[in-house]
């Protein structure tokens, strides 16, 4: 590609950008640093929109700096965190507040250093919060990238050098967020929409984008799972998970399920990273476990998982 040729398709990025992508989501308009932290961390498994609509404002709301997130127990930031799940990034968040109140670092190096800071939310902290004129890969990125280059089976190594060699450095932020955007919107991993794309001139994969976008795959587990609903005096028997996806926080009981056949209220299904699960719900009145009783009415308030409010709703369905 010529000099030309590059300054030509950078320009027609921005130019989209400006008119056809998503700039007025909220954490694209702060300058404060942690809130586009707040927004990376979350955006990372979880859709924008879930996003934009409740986790962000309602955090921000509870946590407005990283000083008072600082100050927060873990319970706290989890009970902001229920249902969205992937609770091991509330836990790097509180850590990192933790370890940076006052502030976070602004080279890529300090930051990757921070619990569960790896280098794509190193680089997007640098590009959209301190507005560095360094690249950005993610997974809408890369494809891209790697249609637009037309290059087979790139390692991320690769990427990251095509990234550097295409980023606009009069204007890297809105560059990075116009390619995550186009990504998102544009060159979708199906059907991507090249009728319409304003990189269309200089793309070397537009004639076979299937070719250069292979899915991950995922090897996915099948387990079933066996939760004890025990209930007295308005509370309910909780555990604080010691181990596992669900660390330090409350799950209910698990049983074994052959003492129990004759109390099962019902199953339910749950998907959770490569877990495919089959949940049990048993109601019991008796457990000889390390309890934690939770007050009903602050269930909802509590630090637990979506799979937890679901096994009680079942439980809530069936009383009522
Ligand atoms: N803006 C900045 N980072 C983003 C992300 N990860 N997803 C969507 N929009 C973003």
């Amino acid at each position: 590609m010529t000099q030309r040729q590059l300054l030509h398709s950078q320009n027609s990025l921005l130019s989209w950008y400006v008119t056809d992508a998503r700039s007025e989501l909220p954490w694209r308009k702060t300058s404060n640093i942690y809130h586009i932290y707040l927004s990376e961390v979350m955006l990372q498994q979880t859709q924008v929109s879930r996003v934009e609509a409740e986790y962000y404002p309602r955090f921000l709301k509870i946590f407005p700096t990283l000083e008072s997130l600082s100050k927060a127990s873990l319970d706290e930031v989890f009970s902001l965190w229920s249902g969205l799940g992937y609770y091991r990034r509330a836990k790097n968040l509180h850590a990192t507040a933790q370890l940076c109140p006052d502030g976070l670092p602004n080279t890529s190096a300090e930051l990757e250093k921070l619990p569960g800071i790896g280098r794509y939310t190193a680089s997007a902290i640098c590009s959209f919060g301190y507005k560095q004129s360094v690249s950005v890969v993610d997974t809408n990125i890369a494809r891209v990238l790697a249609r637009f280059f037309a290059k087979v089976d790139v390692k991320d190594k690769e990427l990251w050098v095509l990234a550097d060699n295409y980023l606009n450095l009069k204007s890297a932020t809105e560059h990075n967020l116009a390619l995550m955007d186009l990504g998102a919107m544009i060159c979708t991993p199906k059907n991507p929409k090249c009728d319409i794309c304003p990189l269309i001139t200089g793309c070397i994969g537009k004639e076979n984008p299937a070719l250069y976008y292979k899915k991950k795959k995922i090897t996915y587990v099948d387990k079933e799972l066996h939760h004890a609903i025990c209930i007295e005096d308005n509370a309910i028997a909780m555990v604080k998970s010691k181990e596992g996806m669900y660390k330090d926080m409350l799950e209910l009981p698990s049983l074994e399920a052959h003492k129990h056949e004759d109390t099962c209220l019902g199953t339910f299904k749950h998907s959770v990273t490569h877990f495919r699960l089959k949940v049990f719900v048993y109601l019991v009145e008796d457990l000889g476990e390390d309890i934690t009783w939770v007050a009903l009415d602050s269930i909802a308030s509590a630090p637990i998982s979506s799979l937890t409010q679901k096994a009680f709703a079942m439980y809530e369905k069936s009383v009522a």
